[in-house]
This record gives C-alpha cells, sequence and structure tokens, in this order.
C-alpha cells in the first residue's frame, strides 16, 4: 500500500528545481528599488506577447481583473449579455457581474467539458455583446466554431486561458480567432507566480492601451487620471514570471506525458476519462476523471495518503444564492454541466510529479476498482 504522500500541488518542488534563478531574479528587484510597473513588468509583457504570438500584452493583479479590465475596455456594461458556461471556475461569470452585464449560461459539451458551440446560437439575443469560451482544464475551446457564430453576429471574443497558456487547437493558437486573451497567474496555474498575477493578450494596440491605463487609476502619464483602479501586476512576480516562462513548454510537454501515462493505466477502469481532441495541443492543468462514486474515490485516495480535489463540484448557476440579485440567463439545460460537476475528480498533475507518484496513483485506483467489483460481486 502507498504510505508516501502524494500531494495535489508541486509549488515547492517547481521553486527548489529553479532555486537559483528565482532568488537571482528576486534579488534583483529588491536591490533595484523599482517594485511597481518598471523594467520587469515590461520586459515580461514583451515575452509573454511573443509566446502567445499576439502584439500586446498587459499584466493585471489577477486572471478575474484581466477579464474585468477587457469587458471594461470593450466597452461591455450593464444591458449586454455575454455567453458563456457554467462549467467553469466562478471568476468567469463574477467578471461580467462586475461590469454589470448579464452572463447567458449554455451548457457545455459531455466529451470536452468545454463550451458546446452547438448552443451558442439559440443563446443570441439582441442583447449579446460577446462570447466568453474557457479553456477548461488545458483544452482549447472549439475556436473556428466560435469566431464562425461570433463574425456572424458581429460580436466579441475573449478567451478565458486561465488554465490553457501554452494550449494550441487543430491548426489554430489560442488568441488566433478572437479579440483578446484573458489568464491567470496564481500559484497553481501552469504558469503562476508566488501569489496573485494575470494578463490580458492581444493583438490590438488600442485595447491593449486602454487597459494599461484602466489597471493605473486611469493614468498613462504621471499626475494625468481618469477613472480607473489600481491592478498592476507587481515586478517581483513579473521578475520571477520570466524565469518560469522559458520552461511552460517543457513543463507542458510533462503534463502530456504524465496525462498519456494515466490514460494508459487507468484504461478499462470504470471512469470517464479526459478527452483530448485529435490534433490539439491539451496542455492539462488538470487531469480530470468522473465517475457516479466520485466521493468514495476522493476518500479511498486520501486513505493512500493521495488528495485528488473537485473542479467544480458546484456549477456557478447552483451556488448557493445564485445570481444574488445580479442579472443571469441559463439558455436550455445545463444537465452536463449539472451531471460533471456531480462527478468530477482531479488527480495530482504536475511536472514534478515522479514517475513512481504516478504509478501510484494508477495503482491505489486500480486497487479501489476491485474493492467495488468485490462489493457489486457480494451484493
Ligand atoms: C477558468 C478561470 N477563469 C478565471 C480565473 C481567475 O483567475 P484569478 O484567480 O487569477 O483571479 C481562474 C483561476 O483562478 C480560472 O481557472
Amino acid at each position: 500500500m502507498a504510505t508516501a504522500k502524494i500531494g495535489f500541488y508541486g509549488h515547492v518542488r517547481q521553486y527548489h528545481n529553479l532555486k537559483k534563478e528565482i532568488d537571482t531574479a528576486f534579488f534583483e528587484v529588491m536591490e533595484s528599488g523599482a517594485y511597481v510597473l518598471g523594467a520587469k513588468v515590461k520586459q515580461f509583457e514583451q515575452e509573454l506577447a511573443a509566446f502567445c504570438n499576439l502584439k500586446e500584452a498587459v499584466g493585471v493583479n489577477s486572471g478575474t481583473d484581466a477579464l474585468w479590465l477587457a469587458f471594461l475596455a470593450l466597452g461591455i456594461g450593464p444591458g449586454d449579455e455575454v455567453i458563456t458556461t457554467s462549467n467553469t471556475f466562478f471568476a468567469t461569470a463574477e467578471a461580467i457581474w462586475l461590469v454589470g452585464a448579464t452572463p447567458v449560461f449554455v451548457d457545455c459539451d459531455p466529451k470536452t467539458c468545454n463550451i458546446d458551440v452547438n448552443l451558442i446560437e439559440a443563446a443570441i439575443s439582441s442583447q449579446t455583446k460577446a462570447i466568453v469560451p474557457v479553456h477548461l482544464y488545458g483544452q482549447p475551446a472549439n475556436m473556428p466554431e466560435v469566431r464562425k457564430i461570433a463574425k456572424a453576429h458581429n460580436l466579441f471574443v475573449i478567451e478565458d486561458c486561465a488554465q490553457a497558456l501554452g494550449a494550441r487547437g487543430d491548426g489554430f493558437a489560442v488568441g488566433e480567432l478572437s479579440d483578446a486573451v484573458c489568464t491567470s497567474f496564481i500559484i497553481q496555474k501552469n504558469l503562476g507566480c508566488f501569489g496573485d498575477g494575470g494578463a490580458v493578450i492581444t493583438d490590438h494596440a488600442d485595447m491593449a492601451q486602454q487597459i494599461r491605463k484602466l489597471r493605473n487609476h486611469g493614468s498613462l502619464k504621471r499626475s494625468c487620471h481618469s477613472i480607473g483602479y489600481n491592478s498592476r501586476l507587481d515586478e517581483i512576480h513579473a521578475a520571477i514570471l520570466s524565469v518560469k516562462l522559458k520552461q511552460l513548454d517543457q513543463w507542458s510537454d510533462r503534463r502530456r506525458t504524465i496525462a498519456k501515462s494515466y490514460d494508459e493505466g487507468l484504461a478499462g477502469t470504470s471512469l470517464k476519462l479526459p478527452y483530448a481532441v485529435p490534433g490539439y495541443r491539451h496542455v492539462y492543468h488538470l487531469y480530470v476523471v468522473e465517475t457516479e462514486e466520485r466521493d468514495a474515490l476522493q476518500a479511498f485516495l486520501d486513505s493512500r495518503g493521495i488528495t485528488a480535489l473537485t473542479h467544480y463540484p458546484i456549477a456557478i448557476h447552483q451556488q448557493e444564492g445564485y445570481p444574488w440579485g445580479h442579472p443571469a440567463r441559463i439558455s436550455g439545460s445545463l444537465e452536463h454541466t449539472e451531471r460533471s460537476a456531480a462527478r468530477v475528480l482531479s488527480l495530482p498533475m504536475y511536472p514534478e510529479l515522479t514517475d513512481e507518484e504516478v504509478g501510484a496513483v494508477i495503482e491505489a485506483i486500480r486497487a479501489w476498482e476491485l474493492t467495488r467489483t468485490t462489493k457489486a460481486n457480494a451484493a
């Protein structure tokens, strides 16, 4: 029986693997005397834009703010509807509510768990302003279809890429078929800083400039202001993100290798395994399996020292008090979203996991399968 603890995150391991470079970057900032909107943020923004093959990146203080400020920059506000999915982290919809707009939820595709593009047109109304596909678990949504619908109805597209930096679709890159890409650098993301951070990446120079202004009290020039906010990416985070960005493709490759091991090791079990769309580069922010007996499996793994978590066990429209006096609309049924919420379990997934640990997770799940079969036979 596995006795070693297998945690859900590898943050400290990652830090130790890059300690020299990260410490150097950290102390450089400390000695520079420039801690807010200095050279490190500028440098990281350039590197991030180049990584995404887009012209501009603007660092802000979270993924939530990236979405919120992108919506503001596009003039989305009260009376406007924004189509998205309820099968996502809460912040996707929260940012829509923050600008006073109405999230319109459509169901997810049961295979990929991303927005079901076949349901988008039916959700469009005369108020619809934008579509926000979420690249859930690290796999891009069907962007060519989203783009086609958006073009036909003159809608903005903002990609929620908090979980999928470094991913690609079949013949398209993230950011290629939208107005902007919003991402998060909270520590647990594939590219994470030691705290909170986020960015908007776009080809639109005017949008980038507007977000630069909004993130800094409506100011692009000292002492000249309009209404804005304080949502800046810190120099320390930017310096560390520059170090880590160089590793991102390699880390994504390792995530994909681990996913392959899970796929092979868990094939033939009762679990629904993640579906990777052929030709897509899924970067497995999360490796999410589904089972009716999710809680029992989670408890069994925990008893073996393995931490598995749930993303997301309560869909946004199922949260207590929803929608808290704010406007919201559900288009059609959200049956696949609700089914997924009741069944999902995320297995440990980070580049620093060892092959032995991956093997131990597989072995534990196979042992759980045996207990199920034994119980079923005895009944
Ligand atoms: C899909 C998605 N959207 C938005 C966010 C919000 O990012 P942050 O936590 O940096 O505000 C997150 C992550 O936390 C996320 O996973």
